[in-house]
């Protein structure tokens, strides 16, 4: 079980190191982990059984909800999987599909059935489930949403080795891009005034207005049955420029940082200057896939000098001053 110092708030520190921004969607996450665990204790008690609040995250592209789910598997110490919801769409015999993503659950509880009853299942790219009229009915995401409602719910499930695992106390956490949703919902969503304090009112608007309601899901190709397993709704934002230098520079193993630790591998000091981190956030925000274009656009920048330097030895120091002008090579020995 969830160990005594584990609060949101040590959940929200813990992502922080690693996932820049989206502070709603972490603490949206954090409490809903954190009841989740408290209710299971508490059933376990009293022996009654608990209502499960299963979350779906939404956000573009490239804005941290894999990564979010990841690192949250590592703050929690609870078994902790992640199935591709696309693979499951492919796969002729979902059923068996799911019961393999459970194995795995299981394996990484250590064969623990008791312990894996407890984890965590993160099933990514849940949007691409939409209910669609030209595939065969076998391989529908209606069908992989059917099936998936089952589990979610709760259900005693047989695995290979002839084992049981009961879903009931493992938490779902679904995420998705929903690309279309924005638009479906700037025509759902109608509320313009409220009758309160003008500040307030724009505020309280702002939150309505960004709400996602079940009934937008179901425009969007989500049985209704389905959503109604998902109560907890938190949104991802894009992500800006200053973010994205952030993202470069700031988590624990920042891709500056790695770069950093493969020149220092090589004995060589590599130093990129602060504009050149905004030169690639802008480029960045141009390709519109949040920050996952940050990776190719820096290694871009780095490949021709890692090239350069195995050959020589006498490089002590690369510093990067912009995107558009080359590097400057310090010497051992040499003034500049
Ligand atoms: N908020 C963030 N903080 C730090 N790094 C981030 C953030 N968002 C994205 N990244 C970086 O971008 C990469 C892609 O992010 P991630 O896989 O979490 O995107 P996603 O939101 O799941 O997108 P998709 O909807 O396409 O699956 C991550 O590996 C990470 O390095
Ligand atoms: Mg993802």
């Amino acid at each position: 079980m969830l160990d005594k110092a584990i609060t949101p708030s040590f959940i929200v520190k813990y992502l922080d190191q690693y996932v820049i921004g989206q502070d709603d969607a972490k603490k949206t996450v954090a409490v809903t982990v954190y009841s989740h665990f408290r209710k299971i204790a508490k059933s376990q008690q009293d022996s009654t059984s608990i209502s499960k609040s299963n979350v779906l995250l939404i956000g573009p592209t490239g804005t941290g909800k894999t990564l979010m789910c990841e690192t949250l598997s590592g703050a929690l110490g609870v078994p902790f999987v992640t199935a591709e919801a696309t693979a499951l769409a492919q796969s002729r015999y979902v059923n068996e599909e799911i019961e393999a993503v459970l194995q795995r659950l299981v394996d990484k509880a250590g064969g623990d059935i008791v312990r894996s009853q407890n984890g965590i299942v993160f099933i990514d790219e849940i949007d691409k489930l939409k209910a669609t009229d030209d595939q065969p009915r076998s391989v529908s995401g209606e069908s992989v949403q059917h099936a998936l409602l089952k589990i979610m719910e709760g259900a005693a499930v047989k695995l290979g080795n002839g084992q049981y695992i009961d879903t009931t106390n493992i938490l779902f956490i679904c995420g998705g891009a929903f690309v279309g949703l924005e638009e479906i919902m700037s025509q759902s969503n109608t509320y313009r005034y409220i009758s309160i304090l003008k500040d307030e009112s724009q505020k309280m608007l702002a939150r309505l207005n960004s709400r996602v309601k079940p009934t937008d899901l179901f425009t969007f190709g989500l049985i209704p049955e389905f959503t109604g397993r998902l109560p907890v709704i938190t949104r991802f934002q894009e992500l800006s420029k200053p973010m994205l230098v952030r993202i470069l520079t700031e988590p624990k193993n920042s891709i500056y940082e790695l770069f950093r630790q493969i020149f220092r591998n090589e004995g060589v000091e590599l130093t990129v200057e602060p504009r050149v981190f905004e030169q690639i956030a802008e480029i960045a925000v141009e390709y519109k896939t949040g920050a996952r274009s940050l990776r190719g656009l820096f290694e871009e920048l780095i490949t021709p000098i890692l090239y350069v330097v195995p050959d020589n030895r006498d490089i002590e120091r690369v510093v990067i001053s912009s995107v558009f002008t080359d590097p400057s090579y310090f010497r051992k020995g040499a003034s500049a």
